[in-house]
Protein backbone atom coordinates (compact mmCIF):
# COMPACT_ATOMS: atom_id res chain seq x y z
CA UNK A 1 0.00 0.00 0.00
CA UNK A 2 1.18 3.33 -1.24
CA UNK A 3 1.65 5.63 1.76
CA UNK A 4 0.87 9.08 1.88
CA UNK A 5 3.80 11.19 1.33
CA UNK A 6 4.38 15.07 2.32
CA UNK A 7 7.93 16.16 1.92
CA UNK A 8 9.10 20.18 2.35
CA UNK A 9 11.19 21.08 0.15
CA UNK A 10 13.44 24.10 -0.24
CA UNK A 11 12.49 26.21 -3.12
CA UNK A 12 14.95 27.35 -5.56
CA UNK A 13 12.12 30.28 -6.53
CA UNK A 14 12.52 33.39 -6.65
CA UNK A 15 10.03 33.86 -3.49
CA UNK A 16 12.33 31.85 -1.32
CA UNK A 17 15.73 33.55 -2.32
CA UNK A 18 14.27 36.56 -0.36
CA UNK A 19 13.26 34.54 2.50
CA UNK A 20 16.93 33.14 2.64
CA UNK A 21 17.99 36.76 3.97
CA UNK A 22 20.00 36.02 6.78
CA UNK A 23 18.51 39.38 8.84
CA UNK A 24 15.42 37.17 8.53
CA UNK A 25 15.11 34.84 11.91
CA UNK A 26 14.83 31.41 11.78
CA UNK A 27 11.45 29.57 12.07
CA UNK A 28 11.77 28.05 15.21
CA UNK A 29 13.34 31.48 16.86
CA UNK A 30 10.27 33.12 15.04
CA UNK A 31 7.65 30.94 16.97
CA UNK A 32 9.19 31.54 20.31
CA UNK A 33 9.38 35.15 20.04
CA UNK A 34 5.68 34.70 18.62
CA UNK A 35 4.30 32.58 20.83
CA UNK A 36 5.63 35.38 23.34
CA UNK A 37 3.38 38.14 21.80
CA UNK A 38 0.78 35.98 21.40
CA UNK A 39 0.24 35.27 24.88
CA UNK A 40 1.16 39.06 26.01
CA UNK A 41 -1.52 40.22 23.56
CA UNK A 42 -4.14 38.17 24.83
CA UNK A 43 -3.61 39.37 27.95
CA UNK A 44 -5.24 42.75 27.04
CA UNK A 45 -8.23 41.55 25.96
CA UNK A 46 -11.03 44.60 26.09
CA UNK A 47 -13.68 43.62 28.22
CA UNK A 48 -16.77 45.60 26.27
CA UNK A 49 -15.95 44.49 22.84
CA UNK A 50 -16.78 41.21 21.67
CA UNK A 51 -16.93 39.04 18.11
CA UNK A 52 -18.86 36.40 17.00
CA UNK A 53 -18.58 34.20 13.98
CA UNK A 54 -20.21 31.24 12.36
CA UNK A 55 -18.37 29.34 9.89
CA UNK A 56 -18.54 30.69 6.53
CA UNK A 57 -20.95 28.25 4.66
CA UNK A 58 -20.18 26.79 1.05
CA UNK A 59 -22.32 27.46 -1.77
CA UNK A 60 -22.13 24.27 -3.44
CA UNK A 61 -25.75 23.60 -2.08
CA UNK A 62 -28.98 25.65 -0.90
CA UNK A 63 -28.83 25.81 3.03
CA UNK A 64 -30.18 23.31 5.24
CA UNK A 65 -31.52 23.54 8.58
CA UNK A 66 -27.87 22.81 10.01
CA UNK A 67 -26.60 25.86 8.77
CA UNK A 68 -29.25 27.99 10.13
CA UNK A 69 -28.64 26.21 13.69
CA UNK A 70 -24.98 27.51 13.67
CA UNK A 71 -25.95 30.98 12.45
CA UNK A 72 -28.60 31.18 15.49
CA UNK A 73 -26.25 29.90 18.24
CA UNK A 74 -24.01 33.11 17.09
CA UNK A 75 -27.15 35.42 16.35
CA UNK A 76 -28.45 34.35 20.49
CA UNK A 77 -24.67 35.08 21.26
CA UNK A 78 -24.43 38.02 19.67
CA UNK A 79 -27.86 39.29 20.59
CA UNK A 80 -27.22 38.23 24.14
CA UNK A 81 -23.77 40.90 24.62
CA UNK A 82 -25.72 43.70 23.16
CA UNK A 83 -28.09 42.85 26.04
CA UNK A 84 -25.38 43.38 28.26
CA UNK A 85 -24.05 46.89 27.23
CA UNK A 86 -21.21 44.85 25.52
CA UNK A 87 -20.21 46.67 21.58
CA UNK A 88 -20.77 43.68 19.39
CA UNK A 89 -19.69 42.22 16.16
CA UNK A 90 -21.52 39.33 14.63
CA UNK A 91 -20.03 37.61 11.32
CA UNK A 92 -20.98 35.63 9.16
CA UNK A 93 -21.02 34.34 5.27
CA UNK A 94 -19.83 32.53 2.39
CA UNK A 95 -17.10 30.31 1.69
CA UNK A 96 -16.51 30.07 -2.23
CA UNK A 97 -13.86 29.00 -3.50
CA UNK A 98 -12.02 25.38 -3.80
CA UNK A 99 -12.60 22.45 -5.56
CA UNK A 100 -15.96 21.75 -4.64
CA UNK A 101 -17.88 25.12 -5.31
CA UNK A 102 -15.46 24.96 -8.67
CA UNK A 103 -16.93 21.00 -9.74
CA UNK A 104 -20.31 22.84 -8.47
CA UNK A 105 -20.51 25.21 -10.75
CA UNK A 106 -19.50 23.03 -13.86
CA UNK A 107 -21.79 21.20 -12.73
CA UNK A 108 -24.57 23.79 -13.24
CA UNK A 109 -23.12 24.88 -16.77
CA UNK A 110 -22.40 28.68 -14.56
CA UNK A 111 -19.49 30.62 -14.05
CA UNK A 112 -18.46 29.86 -10.87
CA UNK A 113 -18.88 33.93 -9.55
CA UNK A 114 -22.53 33.53 -10.67
CA UNK A 115 -23.07 30.64 -9.64
CA UNK A 116 -21.78 31.22 -6.01
CA UNK A 117 -23.83 34.93 -6.41
CA UNK A 118 -26.83 32.88 -6.48
CA UNK A 119 -26.15 30.81 -3.62
CA UNK A 120 -24.44 33.14 -1.24
CA UNK A 121 -27.93 35.17 -1.48
CA UNK A 122 -29.58 32.40 -0.66
CA UNK A 123 -27.57 32.08 2.55
CA UNK A 124 -28.33 35.75 3.45
CA UNK A 125 -32.33 35.86 1.98
CA UNK A 126 -32.80 33.12 4.81
CA UNK A 127 -30.73 34.78 7.66
CA UNK A 128 -32.79 38.12 6.85
CA UNK A 129 -35.87 36.01 7.29
CA UNK A 130 -35.08 34.46 9.97
CA UNK A 131 -33.73 38.00 12.11
CA UNK A 132 -29.78 36.89 11.81
CA UNK A 133 -28.66 40.14 12.47
CA UNK A 134 -25.40 39.82 11.33
CA UNK A 135 -23.05 43.02 11.23
CA UNK A 136 -20.87 41.87 8.58
CA UNK A 137 -21.79 39.65 5.57
CA UNK A 138 -18.59 38.09 4.26
CA UNK A 139 -18.02 36.34 0.62
CA UNK A 140 -14.37 35.13 0.02
CA UNK A 141 -13.96 36.11 -3.65
CA UNK A 142 -14.26 39.87 -2.08
CA UNK A 143 -11.47 41.93 -2.52
CA UNK A 144 -10.95 43.08 1.17
CA UNK A 145 -10.45 39.12 2.08
CA UNK A 146 -8.52 38.31 -1.06
CA UNK A 147 -5.94 41.71 0.30
CA UNK A 148 -6.11 39.89 4.07
CA UNK A 149 -5.21 36.13 2.74
CA UNK A 150 -2.49 37.54 0.61
CA UNK A 151 -0.76 39.26 3.51
CA UNK A 152 -1.27 36.39 6.28
CA UNK A 153 -0.12 33.95 3.69
CA UNK A 154 3.38 36.67 3.39
CA UNK A 155 3.67 36.83 6.74
CA UNK A 156 3.78 32.90 7.09
CA UNK A 157 6.14 32.70 4.28
CA UNK A 158 8.20 34.99 6.08
CA UNK A 159 8.10 33.68 8.95
CA UNK A 160 9.45 30.81 7.67
CA UNK A 161 6.31 29.02 8.43
CA UNK A 162 5.55 27.68 4.62
CA UNK A 163 7.97 26.26 1.92
CA UNK A 164 7.77 24.43 -1.13
CA UNK A 165 7.16 20.23 -0.76
CA UNK A 166 4.89 17.78 -2.67
CA UNK A 167 1.89 15.89 -1.21
CA UNK A 168 1.17 12.22 -2.13
CA UNK A 169 -1.88 11.35 -0.35
CA UNK A 170 -5.64 11.16 0.32
CA UNK A 171 -7.80 14.05 -0.52
CA UNK A 172 -11.90 14.68 0.34
CA UNK A 173 -12.91 17.52 -2.17
CA UNK A 174 -16.16 17.00 -0.07
CA UNK A 175 -14.53 18.04 2.87
CA UNK A 176 -11.64 19.85 1.28
CA UNK A 177 -9.47 17.53 3.38
CA UNK A 178 -6.27 16.02 3.41
CA UNK A 179 -6.53 12.75 5.06
CA UNK A 180 -4.03 9.84 6.77
CA UNK A 181 -4.20 6.21 5.62
CA UNK A 182 -5.54 5.47 9.16
CA UNK A 183 -8.53 7.98 8.66
CA UNK A 184 -9.49 6.16 5.03
CA UNK A 185 -11.36 3.44 4.80
CA UNK A 186 -13.45 0.38 2.11
CA UNK A 187 -16.65 1.70 0.68
CA UNK A 188 -19.16 1.07 -2.47
CA UNK A 189 -20.34 3.83 -4.19
CA UNK A 190 -24.69 3.94 -5.39
CA UNK A 191 -23.27 1.44 -8.50
CA UNK A 192 -21.90 -1.02 -6.41
CA UNK A 193 -18.07 -0.23 -7.22
CA UNK A 194 -15.76 -0.30 -4.51
CA UNK A 195 -14.47 3.14 -3.33
CA UNK A 196 -12.42 4.82 -0.46
CA UNK A 197 -14.31 7.24 1.92
CA UNK A 198 -12.96 8.97 4.78
CA UNK A 199 -13.97 7.12 7.88
CA UNK A 200 -14.95 10.21 9.51
CA UNK A 201 -17.37 11.84 7.36
CA UNK A 202 -18.36 8.90 5.02
CA UNK A 203 -17.07 11.12 2.04
CA UNK A 204 -15.44 9.88 -1.42
CA UNK A 205 -11.71 10.57 -1.34
CA UNK A 206 -9.05 10.09 -3.97
CA UNK A 207 -5.38 9.49 -4.35
CA UNK A 208 -3.92 13.11 -5.24
CA UNK A 209 -0.14 13.71 -6.16
CA UNK A 210 1.34 17.13 -6.50
CA UNK A 211 3.90 19.34 -5.99
CA UNK A 212 2.52 22.61 -3.51
CA UNK A 213 3.12 24.51 -0.77
CA UNK A 214 3.67 22.85 2.84
CA UNK A 215 2.96 24.30 6.16
CA UNK A 216 5.05 23.35 9.36
CA UNK A 217 1.81 22.17 11.25
CA UNK A 218 3.83 19.39 13.24
CA UNK A 219 6.13 22.59 14.69
CA UNK A 220 2.97 23.59 16.44
CA UNK A 221 1.90 20.24 18.36
CA UNK A 222 3.78 21.75 21.91
CA UNK A 223 2.66 25.16 21.49
CA UNK A 224 -1.21 24.04 20.67
CA UNK A 225 -0.72 21.37 23.87
CA UNK A 226 0.54 24.01 26.14
CA UNK A 227 -2.40 26.58 24.86
CA UNK A 228 -4.96 24.11 25.26
CA UNK A 229 -3.90 23.08 28.58
CA UNK A 230 -4.01 26.32 30.00
CA UNK A 231 -7.17 27.07 29.14
CA UNK A 232 -9.22 24.20 29.59
CA UNK A 233 -12.08 26.18 28.75
CA UNK A 234 -11.30 27.36 25.34
CA UNK A 235 -13.01 24.59 23.40
CA UNK A 236 -16.46 24.03 24.91
CA UNK A 237 -18.50 21.61 25.21
CA UNK A 238 -15.45 19.66 27.07
CA UNK A 239 -16.15 16.66 25.24
CA UNK A 240 -14.97 18.42 22.04
CA UNK A 241 -11.37 19.94 23.80
CA UNK A 242 -10.83 15.98 24.95
CA UNK A 243 -11.16 15.24 21.52
CA UNK A 244 -8.41 18.00 20.70
CA UNK A 245 -6.15 17.16 23.37
CA UNK A 246 -6.26 13.13 22.01
CA UNK A 247 -5.72 14.27 18.25
CA UNK A 248 -2.80 16.38 19.69
CA UNK A 249 -1.08 13.15 21.50
CA UNK A 250 -0.77 11.80 18.16
CA UNK A 251 1.60 12.63 15.56
CA UNK A 252 1.04 16.02 13.77
CA UNK A 253 2.25 15.99 10.10
CA UNK A 254 2.57 19.20 8.15
CA UNK A 255 -0.21 20.85 5.83
CA UNK A 256 -0.52 20.88 2.43
CA UNK A 257 -1.55 24.92 1.71
CA UNK A 258 -1.87 25.15 -1.81
CA UNK A 259 -3.21 23.50 -4.63
CA UNK A 260 -1.90 23.20 -8.40
CA UNK A 261 -3.69 25.99 -10.61
CA UNK A 262 -3.70 23.54 -13.45
CA UNK A 263 -6.61 21.43 -11.05
CA UNK A 264 -7.91 24.73 -9.00
CA UNK A 265 -8.58 27.25 -11.12
CA UNK A 266 -11.42 28.67 -8.51
CA UNK A 267 -9.54 30.36 -5.30
CA UNK A 268 -6.76 33.03 -4.47
CA UNK A 269 -3.23 32.51 -5.90
CA UNK A 270 -0.25 31.97 -3.78
CA UNK A 271 1.30 35.80 -4.11
CA UNK A 272 4.51 35.41 -6.30
CA UNK A 273 3.63 32.37 -7.57
CA UNK A 274 0.47 32.23 -10.01
CA UNK A 275 0.79 28.35 -10.67
CA UNK A 276 -0.86 27.62 -7.28
CA UNK A 277 -3.77 28.28 -5.37
CA UNK A 278 -3.98 28.66 -1.84
CA UNK A 279 -6.01 25.85 -0.34
CA UNK A 280 -9.47 26.68 0.42
CA UNK A 281 -9.10 26.24 4.65
CA UNK A 282 -6.43 28.23 4.91
CA UNK A 283 -8.96 30.83 2.28
CA UNK A 284 -11.29 30.58 4.46
CA UNK A 285 -10.17 30.76 8.17
CA UNK A 286 -8.67 34.26 7.18
CA UNK A 287 -12.31 35.41 6.47
CA UNK A 288 -12.70 36.10 10.55
CA UNK A 289 -9.60 38.22 10.28
CA UNK A 290 -10.68 40.30 6.95
CA UNK A 291 -13.65 41.00 9.01
CA UNK A 292 -11.80 42.50 12.04
CA UNK A 293 -10.12 44.78 9.81
CA UNK A 294 -6.79 42.51 8.68
CA UNK A 295 -4.12 43.54 8.04
CA UNK A 296 -4.68 47.22 9.09
CA UNK A 297 -7.45 47.66 11.82
CA UNK A 298 -7.86 43.99 13.59
CA UNK A 299 -6.39 44.21 16.93
CA UNK A 300 -9.65 45.78 18.71
CA UNK A 301 -11.98 42.68 17.18
CA UNK A 302 -9.01 40.21 17.22
CA UNK A 303 -8.91 40.05 20.95
CA UNK A 304 -12.09 39.44 21.84
CA UNK A 305 -13.22 36.83 19.02
CA UNK A 306 -15.33 33.57 19.61
CA UNK A 307 -15.92 31.41 17.08
CA UNK A 308 -18.92 29.05 16.76
CA UNK A 309 -18.25 25.31 14.79
CA UNK A 310 -20.07 22.85 13.94
CA UNK A 311 -17.86 19.56 15.42
CA UNK A 312 -17.36 18.48 11.67
CA UNK A 313 -15.13 21.29 11.67
CA UNK A 314 -13.53 21.17 14.48
CA UNK A 315 -9.95 19.74 13.42
CA UNK A 316 -9.75 23.03 11.04
CA UNK A 317 -10.57 25.44 13.98
CA UNK A 318 -8.59 24.39 17.20
CA UNK A 319 -5.64 22.99 15.37
CA UNK A 320 -4.76 24.67 12.41
CA UNK A 321 -6.63 27.88 12.47
CA UNK A 322 -4.70 28.27 15.76
CA UNK A 323 -1.57 27.33 14.55
CA UNK A 324 -1.43 29.82 11.69
CA UNK A 325 -2.65 31.98 13.98
CA UNK A 326 0.48 31.31 16.01
CA UNK A 327 2.80 31.42 13.24
CA UNK A 328 1.56 34.46 11.99
CA UNK A 329 1.88 36.15 15.23
CA UNK A 330 -1.90 36.86 16.30
CA UNK A 331 -3.42 35.83 19.73
CA UNK A 332 -5.53 33.14 19.61
CA UNK A 333 -9.78 32.53 19.92
CA UNK A 334 -11.14 33.34 23.37
CA UNK A 335 -13.08 30.83 23.17
CA UNK A 336 -14.26 27.74 20.14
CA UNK A 337 -18.41 26.53 20.78
CA UNK A 338 -18.79 23.56 19.32
CA UNK A 339 -22.00 22.13 18.22
CA UNK A 340 -23.44 18.35 17.26
CA UNK A 341 -25.99 18.12 14.11
CA UNK A 342 -29.05 17.81 13.38
CA UNK A 343 -30.04 14.50 11.34
CA UNK A 344 -33.33 13.82 10.04
CA UNK A 345 -36.21 11.29 10.94
CA UNK A 346 -33.43 9.61 11.95
CA UNK A 347 -30.81 9.48 9.51
CA UNK A 348 -28.04 12.14 8.29
CA UNK A 349 -29.37 14.31 5.82
CA UNK A 350 -28.30 14.34 2.57
CA UNK A 351 -29.42 15.43 -0.92
CA UNK A 352 -29.33 11.65 -1.97
CA UNK A 353 -31.59 10.17 0.64
CA UNK A 354 -34.04 13.46 0.18
CA UNK A 355 -34.40 14.07 4.00
CA UNK A 356 -32.92 17.78 3.87
CA UNK A 357 -34.84 20.10 6.04
CA UNK A 358 -35.30 23.14 4.24
CA UNK A 359 -34.73 25.88 6.94
CA UNK A 360 -36.35 28.64 5.09
CA UNK A 361 -40.03 26.68 4.59
CA UNK A 362 -39.71 25.79 7.62
CA UNK A 363 -39.81 28.77 9.26
CA UNK A 364 -42.77 29.76 6.56
CA UNK A 365 -44.42 26.69 8.45
CA UNK A 366 -43.52 27.24 12.07
CA UNK A 367 -42.76 31.07 12.15
CA UNK A 368 -39.04 32.49 12.45
CA UNK A 369 -39.03 32.42 15.89
CA UNK A 370 -40.81 29.38 16.39
CA UNK A 371 -37.99 27.38 14.45
CA UNK A 372 -35.48 29.30 16.58
CA UNK A 373 -36.86 28.52 19.68
CA UNK A 374 -37.20 25.02 18.52
CA UNK A 375 -33.58 24.58 17.34
CA UNK A 376 -32.23 26.40 20.56
CA UNK A 377 -34.62 24.45 23.07
CA UNK A 378 -34.04 20.95 21.10
CA UNK A 379 -30.45 21.44 19.92
CA UNK A 380 -27.93 19.99 22.88
CA UNK A 381 -24.36 20.88 21.77
CA UNK A 382 -22.81 17.60 22.86
CA UNK A 383 -25.14 15.27 20.81
CA UNK A 384 -26.61 15.00 17.53
CA UNK A 385 -30.18 15.56 17.72
CA UNK A 386 -33.86 14.37 15.90
CA UNK A 387 -35.30 16.39 13.92
CA UNK A 388 -39.28 15.90 13.22
CA UNK A 389 -42.04 18.21 12.01
CA UNK A 390 -44.31 16.51 14.82
CA UNK A 391 -41.50 17.39 17.91
CA UNK A 392 -41.32 21.12 16.24
CA UNK A 393 -45.28 21.27 16.54
CA UNK A 394 -45.86 19.68 20.14
CA UNK A 395 -42.78 21.81 21.79
CA UNK A 396 -44.26 25.01 20.30
CA UNK A 397 -47.72 24.36 21.23
CA UNK A 398 -46.64 23.19 24.26
CA UNK A 399 -43.86 26.23 25.93
CA UNK A 400 -44.73 29.24 23.66
CA UNK A 401 -48.74 28.87 22.98
CA UNK A 402 -49.89 27.32 25.52
CA UNK A 403 -47.26 28.24 28.74
CA UNK A 404 -46.11 31.64 27.74
CA UNK A 405 -48.73 33.13 25.48
CA UNK A 406 -51.53 31.42 27.31
CA UNK A 407 -49.76 32.85 31.06
CA UNK A 408 -50.02 36.59 29.22
CA UNK A 409 -53.25 35.82 27.67
CA UNK A 410 -54.74 35.38 31.39
CA UNK A 411 -52.89 38.00 32.23
CA UNK A 412 -54.01 40.89 29.97
CA UNK A 413 -57.60 39.66 30.20
CA UNK A 414 -60.25 42.21 29.92
CA UNK A 415 -62.24 40.23 32.77
CA UNK A 416 -59.07 40.25 35.12
CA UNK A 417 -57.36 43.76 33.89
CA UNK A 418 -60.40 45.84 32.88
CA UNK A 419 -57.90 49.12 32.86
CA UNK A 420 -55.83 48.14 31.04
CA UNK A 421 -52.58 49.03 33.26
CA UNK A 422 -49.75 47.76 34.85
CA UNK A 423 -51.81 47.56 38.51
CA UNK A 424 -50.61 47.75 41.61
CA UNK A 425 -48.60 45.51 43.97
CA UNK A 426 -49.60 45.66 47.80
CA UNK A 427 -46.94 44.35 49.93
CA UNK A 428 -49.38 43.79 52.72
CA UNK A 429 -51.52 41.40 50.37
CA UNK A 430 -48.41 39.67 48.90
CA UNK A 431 -47.01 38.21 52.25
CA UNK A 432 -47.55 35.19 54.34
CA UNK A 433 -48.08 37.51 58.15
CA UNK A 434 -51.73 38.01 59.29
CA UNK A 435 -53.42 39.57 56.41
CA UNK A 436 -51.83 38.44 53.76
CA UNK A 437 -52.61 35.38 51.78
CA UNK A 438 -49.47 34.09 49.67
CA UNK A 439 -48.10 30.47 50.17
CA UNK A 440 -45.00 29.15 50.15
CA UNK A 441 -45.19 28.02 46.85
CA UNK A 442 -45.40 31.63 46.00
CA UNK A 443 -42.28 32.60 47.60
CA UNK A 444 -40.40 29.91 46.10
CA UNK A 445 -41.74 30.87 42.57
CA UNK A 446 -40.11 34.36 43.35
CA UNK A 447 -36.88 33.18 44.62
CA UNK A 448 -36.58 30.64 41.08
CA UNK A 449 -37.28 33.74 39.11
CA UNK A 450 -35.24 35.86 41.23
CA UNK A 451 -32.56 33.88 40.59
CA UNK A 452 -33.27 33.40 37.20
CA UNK A 453 -31.32 35.97 35.27
CA UNK A 454 -27.80 35.00 36.83
CA UNK A 455 -28.84 31.07 35.99
CA UNK A 456 -30.02 32.35 32.06
CA UNK A 457 -26.92 33.82 32.07
CA UNK A 458 -24.68 31.15 32.95
CA UNK A 459 -26.10 29.18 30.59
CA UNK A 460 -25.92 31.46 27.98
CA UNK A 461 -22.31 32.09 28.39
CA UNK A 462 -21.33 28.24 28.56
CA UNK A 463 -23.19 27.98 25.28
CA UNK A 464 -26.59 25.93 27.38
CA UNK A 465 -29.01 27.52 25.13
CA UNK A 466 -31.08 24.37 26.11
CA UNK A 467 -30.56 25.01 29.49
CA UNK A 468 -31.39 28.86 29.86
CA UNK A 469 -34.77 28.18 28.03
CA UNK A 470 -35.63 24.78 30.18
CA UNK A 471 -34.55 27.05 33.53
CA UNK A 472 -36.74 29.80 31.69
CA UNK A 473 -39.63 27.17 30.74
CA UNK A 474 -39.87 25.95 34.24
CA UNK A 475 -40.23 29.57 36.10
CA UNK A 476 -42.78 30.45 33.11
CA UNK A 477 -44.96 26.91 34.41
CA UNK A 478 -44.46 28.13 37.68
CA UNK A 479 -45.90 30.96 37.63
CA UNK A 480 -48.95 29.43 35.71
CA UNK A 481 -49.25 27.40 38.71
CA UNK A 482 -49.29 30.71 40.90
CA UNK A 483 -52.37 32.16 38.92
CA UNK A 484 -54.28 28.90 38.80
CA UNK A 485 -53.75 28.56 42.69
CA UNK A 486 -54.87 31.52 43.78
CA UNK A 487 -57.56 31.39 40.73
CA UNK A 488 -57.94 35.58 40.48
CA UNK A 489 -60.79 35.15 38.38
CA UNK A 490 -62.97 33.96 41.58
CA UNK A 491 -62.13 37.19 43.49
CA UNK A 492 -64.80 39.82 43.43
CA UNK A 493 -63.49 42.81 42.66
CA UNK A 494 -65.91 45.16 44.65
CA UNK A 495 -64.41 44.10 47.95
CA UNK A 496 -61.46 46.57 48.29
CA UNK A 497 -59.42 43.61 49.86
CA UNK A 498 -60.32 41.37 47.33
CA UNK A 499 -59.10 43.75 44.28
CA UNK A 500 -55.81 44.65 46.16
CA UNK A 501 -54.86 40.98 46.22
CA UNK A 502 -56.26 40.50 42.76
CA UNK A 503 -53.99 43.61 41.40
CA UNK A 504 -51.03 41.93 43.19
CA UNK A 505 -51.43 38.73 41.62
CA UNK A 506 -51.26 40.00 38.36
CA UNK A 507 -48.63 42.76 39.17
CA UNK A 508 -46.28 39.59 40.14
CA UNK A 509 -47.56 38.38 37.00
CA UNK A 510 -46.38 41.04 34.89
CA UNK A 511 -43.42 41.14 36.58
CA UNK A 512 -42.62 37.62 35.71
CA UNK A 513 -43.43 37.79 32.23
CA UNK A 514 -41.23 40.80 31.99
CA UNK A 515 -37.89 39.12 33.23
CA UNK A 516 -39.15 36.01 30.75
CA UNK A 517 -39.38 38.57 28.25
CA UNK A 518 -35.88 40.53 28.51
CA UNK A 519 -34.24 36.83 28.88
CA UNK A 520 -36.10 35.77 25.73
CA UNK A 521 -34.94 38.45 23.32
CA UNK A 522 -32.01 36.73 21.95
CA UNK A 523 -33.55 33.60 21.39
CA UNK A 524 -37.06 34.88 20.30
CA UNK A 525 -36.57 38.43 19.09
CA UNK A 526 -40.09 38.62 17.75
CA UNK A 527 -41.86 36.99 20.74
CA UNK A 528 -40.40 39.01 23.07
CA UNK A 529 -40.69 42.39 21.44
CA UNK A 530 -44.59 41.63 21.21
CA UNK A 531 -44.88 40.67 24.79
CA UNK A 532 -42.43 43.55 26.13
CA UNK A 533 -44.52 45.72 24.22
CA UNK A 534 -48.23 44.51 25.61
CA UNK A 535 -46.86 45.25 29.30
CA UNK A 536 -45.75 48.54 28.02
CA UNK A 537 -41.90 48.03 28.85
CA UNK A 538 -40.23 50.51 26.88
CA UNK A 539 -37.24 49.64 24.38
CA UNK A 540 -34.86 51.49 27.06
CA UNK A 541 -35.96 49.04 29.45
CA UNK A 542 -34.87 46.26 28.25
CA UNK A 543 -31.62 45.36 28.93
CA UNK A 544 -29.87 42.91 31.39
CA UNK A 545 -29.94 46.00 34.00
CA UNK A 546 -33.47 46.06 33.86
CA UNK A 547 -33.64 42.59 35.14
CA UNK A 548 -34.22 43.82 38.87
CA UNK A 549 -37.53 41.51 39.43
CA UNK A 550 -40.54 42.60 41.45
CA UNK A 551 -38.83 45.46 42.90
CA UNK A 552 -41.80 46.44 45.44
CA UNK A 553 -41.21 43.43 47.02
CA UNK A 554 -38.11 45.55 48.26
CA UNK A 555 -39.55 48.41 48.83
CA UNK A 556 -38.30 50.14 45.66
CA UNK A 557 -40.51 51.63 43.19
CA UNK A 558 -41.99 50.18 40.13
CA UNK A 559 -41.85 52.86 37.18
CA UNK A 560 -44.64 50.30 35.61
CA UNK A 561 -46.70 50.49 38.20
CA UNK A 562 -49.40 52.48 37.05
CA UNK A 563 -48.77 52.69 33.36
CA UNK A 564 -51.38 51.61 30.28
CA UNK A 565 -50.33 48.11 28.61
CA UNK A 566 -49.59 47.64 25.04
CA UNK A 567 -52.84 48.55 22.56
CA UNK A 568 -51.53 45.61 20.82
CA UNK A 569 -53.07 42.61 22.17
CA UNK A 570 -53.45 39.81 19.25
CA UNK A 571 -52.14 36.10 20.42
CA UNK A 572 -48.36 35.74 21.52
CA UNK A 573 -47.85 32.62 19.44
CA UNK A 574 -50.80 30.72 17.65
CA UNK A 575 -52.15 27.22 18.19
CA UNK A 576 -50.02 25.12 15.28
CA UNK A 577 -52.39 22.50 13.65
CA UNK A 578 -51.02 18.47 14.21
CA UNK A 579 -48.79 17.93 10.97
CA UNK A 580 -51.07 14.46 10.80
CA UNK A 581 -54.32 16.78 10.62
CA UNK A 582 -53.63 19.22 8.66
CA UNK A 583 -53.87 18.61 4.66
CA UNK A 584 -51.94 21.50 3.94
CA UNK A 585 -48.30 23.16 3.59
CA UNK A 586 -47.50 21.97 6.58
CA UNK A 587 -48.40 18.08 5.46
CA UNK A 588 -46.86 18.64 2.18
CA UNK A 589 -43.09 19.31 4.49
CA UNK A 590 -43.59 16.66 6.09
CA UNK A 591 -43.90 14.27 3.15
CA UNK A 592 -40.99 15.40 1.93
CA UNK A 593 -38.98 14.45 4.69
CA UNK A 594 -40.16 11.45 4.57
CA UNK A 595 -39.82 11.03 0.98
CA UNK A 596 -36.75 8.85 1.25
N1 LIG B 1 -17.05 26.22 4.62
C1 LIG B 1 -16.79 25.42 5.75
C2 LIG B 1 -16.54 26.27 6.96
C3 LIG B 1 -15.41 27.24 6.82
S1 LIG B 1 -15.26 28.27 8.21
C4 LIG B 1 -13.83 29.02 8.03
C5 LIG B 1 -17.97 24.50 6.02
N2 LIG B 1 -19.12 24.86 5.49
S2 LIG B 1 -20.48 24.02 5.61
O1 LIG B 1 -21.44 24.77 4.85
O2 LIG B 1 -20.26 22.68 5.19
O3 LIG B 1 -20.86 23.95 7.11
C6 LIG B 1 -21.08 25.11 7.83
C7 LIG B 1 -21.59 24.80 9.21
O4 LIG B 1 -22.82 24.09 9.16
C8 LIG B 1 -20.65 23.92 10.02
O5 LIG B 1 -20.52 24.42 11.33
C9 LIG B 1 -21.33 22.60 10.06
O6 LIG B 1 -21.04 21.86 11.19
C10 LIG B 1 -22.77 23.03 10.07
N3 LIG B 1 -23.61 21.94 9.67
C11 LIG B 1 -23.60 21.25 8.50
N4 LIG B 1 -24.47 20.22 8.60
C12 LIG B 1 -25.06 20.22 9.82
C13 LIG B 1 -26.08 19.50 10.42
N5 LIG B 1 -26.67 18.49 9.83
N6 LIG B 1 -26.46 19.87 11.65
C14 LIG B 1 -25.90 20.96 12.29
N7 LIG B 1 -24.96 21.67 11.73
C15 LIG B 1 -24.44 21.26 10.55
O7 LIG B 1 -17.80 23.53 6.72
Amino acid sequence: MRLPFLVATRSIGAVHRLRQSPLLPSPLSALSRLQRFAAVSSQCKDERSYYITTPIFYVNASPHLGHLYSAVIADCFHRFKLLQGFNSKFATGTDEHGLKIQQAAEAAGKDPLTFCTDVSQRFKHLFDSCDVSYTDYIRTPEQRHRRAVEHFWSVLWNNGLICRGHYEGWYSTQDESFLTPLQVGDAVDSSGTPIKVSLESGHKVEWMKEENYVFRLSAFRSQLLNWLRGNPRVIQPECFYQVVLQWLQQDLPDLSVSRQRSRLQWGISVPNDPEQTIYVWLDALVNYLTVAGYPDTHDQWWKVVHHIVGKDILKFHAIYWPAFLLGAGLPLPQTIYVHSHWTAEGKKMSKSVGNVVDPLQRSQMFTTDGMRYFLLRQGVPDSDCDYTDHKVTKLLNAELCDSLGGLLNRCTAPGLNPAQVYPAFCPQSFSRERGGRTVFEDHHMLDAVKNLPAVVERHYENMHLYKALEAIAACVRQTNAFVQRHAPWKLDREDSKDKRWLDTIIHVSFECLRIYGILLQPVVPGISNKLLSRLGVQPDERNWAALNFLPRHQGIDCPLEGRPLGSESGVLFSRLESQNQKPNKAKKGLQKLTKA
